[in-house]
């Protein structure tokens, strides 16, 4: 049969990152593609051990249904975590646990945005953000990003021109896909131009607690004194991305109906895994566990960057997954990452990850956490091979 599909899902494309990441099936190619943890670092004995703790005093109420806000001991253990270490979350917001912080973002669109709105996002920025966001047929205004994130300038214009836009998406620590972070300062000005302009502010954070160096910069959350911040948090980096859990931290009023949204994509997120991860983080310490992730990462990211260096030009990420390198004046990024895709070495082009994807980039983006120290050696030589011959 040949189906009609609906606009929300045929104006999406399917993305140049699936595209490249079929070349990686093949196990000769070196993937500095993907946005994936390290297999390292996920705490697989220990979630064994507990998983068999669980299923022998009888899981039943794990394998139960539950309720849509999640399994409570684990929004609490994890909304007290936060306040403590974080000073994320007041006595007027909520924490719910949500199946990845891409559904967090996801359910926010759903609930705050109509067709034909406007999104502010940082120009590149996160395709399953972008692509939630055009499946809800809104415009997307990208505000450039350098290595300190948003331009306030820009974003302070864009506030002021008309349609007002609806909200603003924010990937402010760690930046996917530039690495960059923006300034205490700045995030200080981001949270009063959101109050001034009265526009909600979602802050997508998965990457927070992979720092490895520097001072921690305060989360738009805890700067915010108009419950105008919807945090949204994940456990893929610092557990694994597989059990698919993560959370949203949100004024009361607007959590009701995020529930409400969640009830009706998923009814509730993994319950098994929110007791396997609830009783993760009381019985290890979870800080430990994240230590040893930073140190793994910092040693990956500095040898891919020592690598790098003479060719490519970027500036070092202090934390996060992604080295973003700029290639020299005239080149592509895409016609770049196809012949580096014929050396077996896969690069995402900067392209994918604009609001307009044909438009074009000299930037790529390059994971440094999932290959083996090996692969880096082995693919930041192909890269640089591929660089040479396109330079001719
Ligand atoms: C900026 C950003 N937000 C959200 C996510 C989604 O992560 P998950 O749904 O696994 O928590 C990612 C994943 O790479 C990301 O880079």
């Amino acid at each position: 049969m040949d189906y009609v599909y609906a606009s929300r899902i045929s104006s999406l494309q399917p993305s140049a990152i699936r595209e490249i990441l079929k070349v990686t099936a093949d196990p000769s190619v070196i993937s500095f593609a993907a946005g994936n943890p390290s297999p390292e670092a996920f705490p697989s004995r220990e979630l064994a051990e507990l998983a068999a703790g669980l299923f022998a005093s009888g899981a039943a109420s794990a394998l139960q249904y539950g309720v849509s806000e999640g399994y409570a001991p684990l929004r609490e253990i994890t909304a007290a975590r936060l306040r403590e270490k974080f000073g994320i979350g007041s006595p007027d917001d909520d924490l719910i646990i949500v199946s990845g912080g891409q559904q967090g973002v996801e359910l926010t669109a759903k609930v705050l945005l109509n067709e034909g709105d406007t999104v502010v996002c940082e120009e590149p920025s996160f395709i399953g953000a972008l692509n939630a966001f055009r499946s809800y047929g809104v415009k997307l205004a990208g505000v450039p990003c350098g290595e300190r994130g948003m331009d306030m300038d820009a974003l302070a214009q864009r506030l002021s021109a008309e349609p007002r836009p609806k909200l603003i998406y924010t990937i402010p620590t760690f930046q996917n896909p530039t690495g960059a972070t923006m300034p205490a300062e700045r995030r200080r000005l981001l949270v009063e131009l959101a109050a001034r302009f009265d526009v909600p502010l979602l802050e997508d954070d998965p990457y927070r607690e992979l720092r490895y160096e520097g001072e921690d910069a305060p989360a738009l959350k805890s700067l915010d004194t108009g419950g105008r911040v919807i945090y949204c948090g994940s456990f893929s980096k610092v557990i694994a991305p597989g059990i698919r859990l993560g959370y949203i931290c949100a004024p009361k009023g607007l959590m009701q109906k995020l529930i409400v949204a969640k009830q009706v994509s998923d009814v509730h997120s993994n319950l098994f895994f929110q007791a396997l991860v609830c009783e993760y983080i009381k019985r290890y310490d979870i800080d430990a566990h994240i230590g040893q992730i930073r140190s793994l990462y910092r040693r990956k990211r500095d040898l891919m960057a020592s690598l790098l260096h003479k060719q490519f030009s970027f500036t070092l990420p202090q934390g996060g997954l992604f080295i973003w390198a700029e290639l020299p004046q005239g080149l592509d990024g895409f016609e770049y990452c196809r012949r580096a895709a014929a050396k077996k070495v896969a690069a995402v082009p900067g392209a994918s990850f604009l609001t307009d994807e044909r438009a074009a980039s000299r930037a790529i983006r390059l994971n440094f956490s999932l290959p083996s120290f090996g692969q880096i050696e082995q693919g930041c030589a192909l890269l640089g091979e591929a660089l040479c011959e396109y330079m001719g």
